[in-house]
């Protein structure tokens, strides 16, 4: 397509259907969208999902389109949750582990918005933590320390200090490790509950970057090494009591043989701890259930397909079931809304430029993860579909959201979302070229809400006050 043809689209007037947005009071819907709201059913189901494109072309977030929100927002680019699909992905989880002894402990590295906390809070679910800030924030959002673990391969002794003295389970992960949780005991004078991370050496069939349990992953202690662990840990009685095995084989699995086959494996290594005179009642499992980023029907497995698997022998063990969902509670409950800032070609390459980048959401840059992209609104009749990479302002070519997408031609001014961004999105966003994080709201039983504000220029300013 011509280069002038593609930059001569007209600017897409703003429609002024006002929307107003806050975080302090309910939005005031139109009329036709409480009407909708009205009639849908009130109870969550595990099927619906929160975005749809409706027959009238528009993209709704749970029967509010994703346009108005736009109007409304403070800035874009903005991340747009629904907080009922968050509820409908935990009782998914919850509704999968009716009948056994459970804890979910979601990992809070996928998406620690203080709101989003609060309200898995609020359903019931523990929490999973890498640093000794987020155990500060799940303290702070009311988590249950004490349902808590604390994973990490270089977990610092100020951190395993406040872990100790909060009764947050502790996952032991090298010999180091081990060490530094016993100071840590005793320093906060508390027995510390350990579970032992055995790296099973479980292929995930993942992207390098996110596989975790195989072999040569820094994760872990080495299977090998089981015996000397034990004896070791049997020498600091009155500082650690082990309680039970964890495995994490990665993230994004799409196959649930794979956690099986680990399950199979810890259930042994858990015969033989027990063998050895310790009361061990934990099976932790970890996370890494995968999600439909691709959008093109494939059917993925369920919380309940995954639960499946192990159920029978973490029943015959009579263990409780730890998991560590992240990326299955969060990613699919938002959306990246972009504006488009215009169209360009290079002759060969046709571009959409919006106004979102790797800086507000770096998995495509990173991993060369597909998430799916579509425009919010109706394309003008006379718009073909063309091939594009999507990219954002950032001064560099890693800076796409998405490459090869057929998507009609956008209009300037008009909405694009990145889909399935409410995991490692905005908890992995920077400040690169002086783009501030972005705000954050969610629907809620109908209203779109603020949830975070966008971090502005003043902000980053602060951190020279004085200096
Ligand atoms: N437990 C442990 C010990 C983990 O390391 C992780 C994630 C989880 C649980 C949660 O896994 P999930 O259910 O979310 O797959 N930034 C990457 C993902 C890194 C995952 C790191 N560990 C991405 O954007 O895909």
């Amino acid at each position: 397509m011509a280069a002038s043809h593609l930059v001569s689209q007209a600017f897409l007037p703003l429609r002024n259907r006002h929307v107003s947005i806050s975080s302090r009071s309910r939005t005031v819907l139109p009329i036709k969208i409480r009407a909708t709201l009205a009639s849908e059913p009130a109870t969550v189901t595990a099927s619906k999902h929160c975005f749809s494109k409706k027959e009238d072309g528009y993209l709704y977030c749970e029967g509010v389109r994703v346009e108005d929100a736009m109007q409304g927002a403070e800035r874009t680019p903005f991340y747009l949750y629904s907080k009922d699909q968050i509820t409908r992905n935990y009782e998914a989880y919850r509704a999968a582990l009716e009948g056994l002894k459970s804890i979910v402990g979601y990992a809070i590295k996928a998406n620690n918005n203080y709101k989003v906390l609060e309200h898995l809070q609020s359903l019931g679910s523990g929490a999973v933590l890498v640093s000794g800030n987020e155990l500060r924030l799940a303290v702070r959002a009311r988590f249950d320390p004490t349902r808590c673990i604390f994973n990490g391969n270089g977990k610092v002794l100020e951190d395993l200090v406040l872990a100790a003295q909060y009764g947050t389970f502790v996952n032991i992960d090298s010999e180091f490790d081990l060490e530094n949780i016993v100071m840590a005991a005793r320093i906060a004078g508390k027995q510390v509950k350990v579970l032992l991370r055995i790296n099973p050496d479980v292929d995930p069939q993942v992207h390098p970057y996110v596989a975790t349990g195989t072999k040569t992953s820094k994760f872990g202690i080495r299977n090998e090494k089981l015996q000397w662990f034990l004896d070791a840990i049997k020498t600091y009685p009155n500082d650690i009591k082990l309680v039970g095995a964890h495995c994490h084989l990665g993230s994004t699995i799409t196959k649930v043989d794979i956690f099986r086959d680990a399950a199979v494996l810890m259930v042994k290594y858990i015969d033989e701890i027990r063998a050895q005179g310790f009361g061990v009642e934990y099976l932790n499992i970890g996370g890494g259930l995968g999600i439909d980023y691709h959008h093109a029907g494939a059917i993925l497995p369920t919380p309940m397909d995954l639960i499946n698997t192990v159920r029978e022998l973490v029943q015959s063990r009579d263990l409780t079931l730890i998991i560590e969902p992240g990326r299955s509670l969060i990613a699919n409950t938002c959306c990246l809304v972009n504006k488009v800032t215009g169209v360009k070609t290079n002759g060969t390459k046709n571009f959409i430029v919006v106004d979102g980048s790797m800086a507000e959401l770096i998995r495509p840059s990173l991993y060369d993860a597909y998430q799916h992209i579509e425009l919010v609104s109706p394309p003008p009749s006379d718009a073909g579909v063309v091939t594009y990479d999507v990219v954002g302002p950032v001064c560099e070519s890693a800076d796409f959201l998405g490459k090869d997408r057929d998507l009609p031609t956008p209009t300037k001014g008009s909405g694009l979302v990145v889909h399935d961004a409410g995991a490692y999105c905005m908890s992995m966003a920077s400040t690169y070229n002086l783009k501030m994080r972005p705000p954050e709201y969610w629907v809620d039983n109908g209203s779109v809400v603020k949830i975070r504000h966008g971090e502005t220029f003043e902000d980053f300013m602060k951190f020279f006050e004085g200096l």
